[in-house]
């Protein structure tokens, strides 16, 4: 019996898969044991066809592949590589003890030409220390894990010569990872005259971690806002950047020359998403835009436009960071932790909150298009700001606003601080701490107290509004550099929850 090693990725993990060829008895014909019916008739046409295209005879005899272990679900084309391998060494055609060294995958096409791969960063990175063959094509991506030696093939007959010693691959090259993110941006926050108080509540939900959501008029400014946001995002660590390489690779999204994503994901899905689009899922269930934006932002412009369905389907991810989509048995779960910021006007028309247009709304069109959006949603966003239509004189104004880098440099300084705080936490932002957290670290002062008290009971808030606050007050006391929340911090934070009764009730 021949022993060929594989993988299958679950997710952005991969397990081991070992395949096992055994030929001999019964009647000439292709077995395979330990893959779903649909995936066994297709992969035994194209590996035996591909066999054949690249001029190798197979005896009349009885083949049997069992893909191990079982309980696993395998979908996909991946094992096609390694079965032809297995059935050529029982063949004589490979040397066997040569289907151990290396970790084989790839999908065959008819004629043994290897295809590109998903997935493989998640494979290279879940084995430590191991030597791969896999289609060229996806090769350079699959090298970006450090430690992972990368042999590229292109076809059946170029891996058959490789692993006979007859030809000479060498493995993919590693590049120093630069830790630099690539070249600068094509916008700036200084493009964005006046706006100063939804310019702070940015700075202060990006460096904190806070969900925030822009109200106002047409052509306030509210997507040319949101649109200028990477440029102030902080930096990603190794271990970010590489869980993000991941879950691109396995959404089948290639990047130049396959280096490491090294800025944070902005994702901005139009309103007509699906909620599968949105969460993740399909025939093997893909990850969607809330796993793409994983430690970055999730940008929904049109906010109240979005399918009702897939606005809910946002729900537990939101509380969990993380989302599990099932089709069928299989059960895959994906990280979701993403910074949401929303966009939307105050009504239909638009023009509720401009005294100069006045509102041509209807009591319940308002009513529809904010019950679009409103209760359990709304709820999870954490800082509200109005983003009002701006006057001539601002507009016309000289003075040049302030630059997105120096806006980054105050949200990384903030980040480490948060960083230095949380270290023997899983999280490391304001916006993830739990009740226990919040009562060491955002204890007002006395004045701050009773602040928030009163605050409590004009505005009707809730609960889940109170740690809000806190966690908010937290982020700006730490952007001013003090060691306790006071007052006035909690003060510039209840202004981000004001809207609260206002609008929704
Ligand atoms: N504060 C500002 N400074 C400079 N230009 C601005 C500002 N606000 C808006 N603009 C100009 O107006 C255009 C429209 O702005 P934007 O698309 O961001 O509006 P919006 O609030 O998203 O509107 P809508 O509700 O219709 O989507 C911008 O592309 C920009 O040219
Ligand atoms: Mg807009
Ligand atoms: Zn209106």
């Amino acid at each position: 019996m021949i022993r060929v090693k594989s993988a299958i990725c679950m997710g952005i993990h991969a397990f081991p898969v070992d395949i096992e060829v055994d030929t001999g008895g019964g009647i000439p014909q292709l077995i395979l044991v330990g893959l779903p019916d649909a995936s066994v008739k297709e992969s035994r046409e194209r590996v035996r066809t591909a066999i054949k295209n690249s001029g190798y005879q197979l005896s009349q005899e009885k083949i049997t592949i069992n893909l191990a272990p079982a309980e696993l679900k395998k979908e996909g084309a991946a094992f096609d590589l390694p079965i032809a391998l297995g059935i050529l060494a029982c063949h004589g055609l490979v040397p066997a003890e040569k289907l151990c060294e290396f970790i084989f995958l790839g999908e065959l096409a008819l004629d043994g030409t290897l295809r590109p791969l998903r997935g493989v960063v998640a494979i290279t990175s879940s084995f430590k220390g191991k030597s791969f063959v896999l289609p060229a094509e996806s090769s350079s991506e699959a090298a970006i894990v450090k430690d992972a030696t990368v042999y590229p093939v292109k076809n059946l007959k170029e891996t058959v010569a490789f692993l006979c010693g007859e030809a000479n691959i060498q493995s993919v090259p590693k590049r120093a990872v630069s830790s630099k993110p690539a070249a600068g941006s094509a916008v700036d926050f200084s493009e964005v005259k006046g706006q100063r108080a939804a310019k702070r509540a940015i700075e202060i939900a990006i460096a904190g971690g806070h969900k925030i959501l822009f109200l106002g008029p047409p052509g306030s400014g509210k997507t040319m806002l949101a649109r200028r946001i990477p440029t102030i995002l902080p930096p990603m660590d190794f271990e970010e950047a590489l869980e993000v390489t991941k879950i691109h690779s396995v959404a089948g999204l290639t990047f130049p020359n396959g280096s490491l994503l090294r800025e944070r994901p902005f994702r901005s899905p139009h309103y007509t998403s699906s909620s599968v689009a949105l969460t993740g899922g399909g025939a093997d269930p893909r990850p969607g835009e809330i796993s793409l934006a994983h430690h970055g932002v999730l940008f929904l412009d049109e906010f109240p436009e979005f399918r009702r369905d897939a606005l809910e389907a946002l729900r537990g991810p939101l509380e969990d960071g993380s989302v599990t989509v099932s089709r069928a048995k299989m059960q895959v779960t994906y990280p979701a932790q993403f910074l949401l910021v929303a966009a939307m006007n105050p009504c239909p028309c638009g023009h509720l909150s401009d005294p100069r247009r006045g509102c041509r709304c209807s009591l319940g069109q308002i009513h529809k298009y904010r019950s679009k959006v409103s209760g359990p949603i709304l709820d999870r966003i954490d800082i509200q700001i109005e983003v009002p239509a701006l006057s001539f004189q601002t507009l016309a104004a000289r003075e040049i606003p302030e630059a997105s880098s120096t806006i980054r440099e105050r949200v990384c300084a903030c980040r480490a601080t948060q960083k230095k705080r949380f270290r023997m936490r899983p999280y490391q932002i304001n916006a993830l701490m739990n009740p226990k957290d919040i009562k060491e670290h955002a204890t007002p002062d006395l004045q701050g107290q009773k602040l928030v008290e009163a605050a409590m009971k004009e505005l009707h808030l809730s609960a889940r509004a109170y740690y809000k606050i806190l966690k908010i007050a937290r982020t700006i006391s730490d952007l001013a550099g003090c060691e306790q929340v006071q007052s006035e911090h909690i003060a510039e934070a209840i202004q981000y929850r004001s809207l609260d009764r206002q609008w929704w009730s």
